[in-house]
């Protein structure tokens, strides 16, 4: 075997509560932002497919299960719905009998559970409020997030209190993918700051329960910035995305600080955020014990063509344009670009420059629409999903041989799931997911990851 992977190697999936466990309007559970949004503009979503059913995991939990471990998986990360577990701000003890069952079923079959908390799901009920924008918000995540961790700390060794949260930031406050749809930088700004602050208020409150070997981090998409040249204003135009869309949550996860560079921005264009005196002691003593991963594309980048707008809102891309590298390799469905050794970069930053902190990759896969067109012997014949994992783990391996502190590999995901705006357009699942019916059924890959994990290698 060429490519061996240490012992204890993580193998398995992610995945999310609004994306797998439909019964969204089912069993005491309150509405999020996504119920809403849909219920308002179904348009806006791939074929008008909403949240209502999605996979229907709350109800086919056990089934899944087995499938997870028939295919090798020893890890599997989910997030509890916010507003399933407190719906009105009270514990629903239906949600709370899901999750213990999920959770206990999971580790019964030699599953470890990672538990992430907010997943782009916020309760309508706290949009209402003002979202991230409000203060009270943040305290009521931390109380939601203090129920979790007496319900289910007992049992739950990984714990993430938010993915990807710059998601939610640059598509509800700068870019109109996600509810509530506003354009508006220093609103962002504050979302964004916000978000850090309830997650270091989380952080405070896990350490004081003092859990046996258990952790707790935070998953970031991960979007490595590459200079279009070595020219000093592409240099200047990749450094400054980086800031933006990476350190602005990577840096006060592990260090907790934030980038002075991207602060004297953010100054001197007016967009600082409202703070309280104690943040930032609150954020420098509570940082992260593991970093999730989640990579799917590079960032490349070029010095802006054309001067920005003087009349124009602030933006991050007025310090930069996307630039399309000639020859780049392109998953067409989702119009990202696959470029495999980005994962290895990401992960020989964390070794140089973020005191190798133990990560895993949390999410890593290929959207492709239509993978009917492939079955072959009743079996879709994913090639191109197993080449993609392939390679991009032969990275994973050489950062490892070079002292990379990564644990672990989860794809996105484990069944075909309801991917927002994009709703069932593009498959990531090891299982297809037939709608109409809700059937399972494997796809190559699947065979093949089993197979991987079984042996710790290829
Ligand atoms: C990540 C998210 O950004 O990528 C998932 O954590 C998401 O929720 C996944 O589904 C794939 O992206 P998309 O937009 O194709 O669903």
């Amino acid at each position: 075997m060429k490519y061996k992977f240490p012992s204890n190697f993580w193998w398995g999936s992610a995945t999310s509560a609004t994306q797998i466990e439909g019964a969204a309007s089912e069993e005491g559970k309150d509405k999020n932002i996504w119920d809403y949004w849909f219920e308002k503009e179904p348009n806006r979503f791939f074929d008008q497919v909403g949240p209502e059913k999605t996979s229907n995991f709350y109800y086919t939990y056990k089934q899944d299960i087995q499938h997870m471990k028939e295919i090798g998986h020893n890890s599997f990360r989910l997030s509890i719905s916010w507003s399933r577990l407190l719906p009105n701000g009270k514990v629903n003890q239906k949600a709370v009998d899901f999750y213990d069952h999920v959770i206990n079923e999971l580790i019964a079959n030699g599953i470890e559970p990672f538990v992430n908390l907010f997943h782009f799901d916020m309760p309508l009920s706290m949009q209402e409020l003002g979202g991230w924008e409000n203060r009270i918000v943040v305290e009521k995540y931390k109380e939601y997030a203090n129920i979790c961790f007496q319900l289910f700390g007992d049992r739950v060794r990984k714990w993430f209190t938010f993915n990807e949260p710059i998601v939610p930031v640059e598509g509800g406050y700068l870019y109109d993918f996600h509810y509530p749809n506003i354009v508006d930088a220093k609103r962002a700004v504050q979302v964004a700051y916000h978000t850090m602050i309830a997650h270091a208020k989380a952080i405070q409150l896990f350490r004081r329960f003092n859990f046996k070997d258990s952790k707790i981090g935070i998953i970031l998409n991960l979007t490595p910035s590459y200079p279009r040249s070595n020219n000093p204003a592409d240099l200047r135009a990749s450094r400054i995305a980086d800031l933006f869309f990476n350190r602005s949550f990577l840096d006060p996860a592990v260090y907790g600080e934030y980038p002075s560079e991207l602060i004297e921005i953010l100054t001197k264009y007016g967009q600082m955020p409202n703070t309280e005196v104690t943040d930032k002691e609150l954020l420098k003593a509570n940082t992260i014990d593991i970093l999730g991963i989640n990579y799917y594309q590079p960032r490349r980048v070029k010095a802006k063509e054309y001067l920005p707008n003087p009349y124009a809102p602030f933006m991050p891309d007025m310090f930069f344009d996307l630039y399309e590298m000639p020859g780049r390799k392109m998953n067409a469905y989702r119009g990202w670009e696959i470029y495999e050794k980005g994962i290895y970069d990401i992960l020989v930053n964390l070794r140089d420059n973020y005191g190798n902190i133990e990560s895993f990759i949390s999410e890593n896969g290929m959207g492709v629409q239509d993978e009917e067109r492939f079955i072959k012997d009743g079996v879709i014949q994913d090639d191109y999903r197993i080449d993609f994992i392939r390679e991009h783990l032969k990275w994973v391996h050489k950062a490892i041989a070079e002292a990379c502190n990564v644990k672990g590999y989860h794809l996105w995901t484990f069944m075909d799931n309801w991917s927002w705006l994009n709703a069932y357009k593009n498959r990531y699942g090891f299982y297809s997911v037939e709608l109409s019916t809700m059937k399972r059924t494997p796809k190559k890959s699947a065979y093949w990851f089993k197979k991987i994990a079984e042996n710790n290698g290829f």
